[in-house]
């Protein structure tokens, strides 16, 4: 379920708050957005623009020039697998794989019924249990094709919390 337009607005503003000063640009606030609720809806670009003084458009500008910010809610699960170098060389190809198959999807993106968000990552910051992916937050770490199946079948339909 989505949240209120007031609740939304909210956790936008806690969200931009809560940045550390000094380090607080339209990219900064952007990743933060993106951080607590998983995309950027138009009450975040018009939050950012009015906390940077600057136009919405020049907040659309930045947030579409990066591939990574999703401007839609995200899925009831988000899976994240890790195609980084450690990863790769300790079987990542296998397992992504394995995980798009098990949601019939060919590359990362969502599936038609929005249950499962797909995205590949650079790095999961947990090379030493690579291959990882992660899983609502959670890591699933020294995975095997066949491991990560079970992890994705594991999946209820009920929407997770973030
Ligand atoms: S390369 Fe996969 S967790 Fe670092």
């Amino acid at each position: 379920m989505q949240p209120s337009a007031d609740t939304l607005r909210a956790t936008i503003r806690k969200a931009l708050q809560d940045q550390q000063e000094g380090t607080v640009t339209v990219l900064s606030s952007l990743l933060a957005i993106e951080d607590a609720i998983g995309y950027i809806p138009p009450e975040g670009i018009e939050a950012v623009a009015e906390l940077a003084h600057c136009s919405e458009n020049d907040v659309w500008g930045v947030a579409s020039f990066y591939p990574n910010f999703r401007f839609e809610p995200p899925c009831d699960h988000v899976v994240e697998v890790c195609w980084g170098p450690t990863c790769h060389l300790l079987g990542a190809p296998n397992v992504i794989k394995e995980v798009l198959a098990s949601v019939g999807l060919s590359s990362e993106g969502d599936t038609p019924d929005k249950r499962i968000s797909v995205k590949f990552n650079t790095c999961l910051g947990a090379c030493a249990q690579a291959p990882v992916m992660s899983i609502d937050h959670h890591l699933a770490g020294r995975l095997t094709p066949q491991k990560a199946r079970r992890r994705m079948d594991d999946l209820s339909p009920a929407p997770a919390h973030r």
